[in-house]
């Protein structure tokens, strides 16, 4: 199984990135913020008891995103390998992560981390903001608000896997299909190692 992390902060790219990554590479996409949107949507139980907390910009608690992570894992067994989006956002889910792939008998394969200056990332999703229907993208202040929960409780995440080098950092800025070559070179890199 080949398992990535596509990871960055709020507006780098990917949600964007992991639609073409999952069709070149034949993974299983996995996005909390989806998944946590989709119980919103349909008014479920856990959407009603995270809602406020999006809308805040906040994260939800941890216990919360792992047992979604669970479970899709599990309801996916054929997967030849999933791609986590907006996942591990804490260091606790990241050892959860670890944990729950060890027990399938795989790990994670590499994590490719998007960078994207404060001031680009503000200036993507306040245009977003105009026309989406997402309720962290309203205003300004939320916006800023998920910038500082990624520098508080997530940024250090990247961490956790630098320390089994897997963390391989991307310039996030430009034109989207050179970011796209970007992010393949190093999965391809990975995939099909050449030694010289
Ligand atoms: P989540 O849904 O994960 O959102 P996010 O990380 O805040 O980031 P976005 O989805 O807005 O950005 P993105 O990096 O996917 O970029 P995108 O491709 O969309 O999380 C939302 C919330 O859910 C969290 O705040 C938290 O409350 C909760 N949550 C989720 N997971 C959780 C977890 N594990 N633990 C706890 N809580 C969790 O692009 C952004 C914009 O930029 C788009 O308009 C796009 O068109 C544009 N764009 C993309 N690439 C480029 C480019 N190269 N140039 C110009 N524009 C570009
Ligand atoms: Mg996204």
């Amino acid at each position: 199984m080949f398992n990535l992390i596509l990871f960055g902060p709020p507006g780098s790219g990917k949600g964007t990135q992991s639609e073409r990554l999952i069709s070149k590479y034949g993974l299983k996409h996995l996005s909390t913020g989806d998944l946590l949107r989709s119980e919103i949507a349909r008014e479920t139980p856990l959407g009603l008891a995270v809602k406020n907390l999006m809308a805040k910009g906040e994260l939800v608690p941890d216990e919360i995103v792992i047992e979604m992570i669970n479970s899709a894992i599990d309801n996916n067994p054929a997967a030849n390998g999933f791609l986590f989006d907006g996942f591990p956002r804490t260091n606790a889910q990241a050892e959860a992560l670890d944990k729950l792939l060890s027990q399938k008998n795989t790990e994670i394969s590499i994590v490719l981390a998007l960078q994207v200056s404060d001031k680009e990332l503000v200036s993507r999703l306040v245009k977003r903001g105009q026309t989406s229907e997402r309720i962290d993208d309203r205003n300004e202040d939320i916006i800023l608000a998920r910038l500082a929960e990624y520098n508080k409780k997530t940024a250090a995440v990247a961490d956790h896997y630098k320390k089994y080098d897997k963390v391989k950092y991307i310039k996030g800025e430009g034109n989207i299909d050179d970011i796209f070559e970007r992010l393949s070179d190093e999965i391809d890199k990975k995939k099909e190692p050449r030694f010289t």
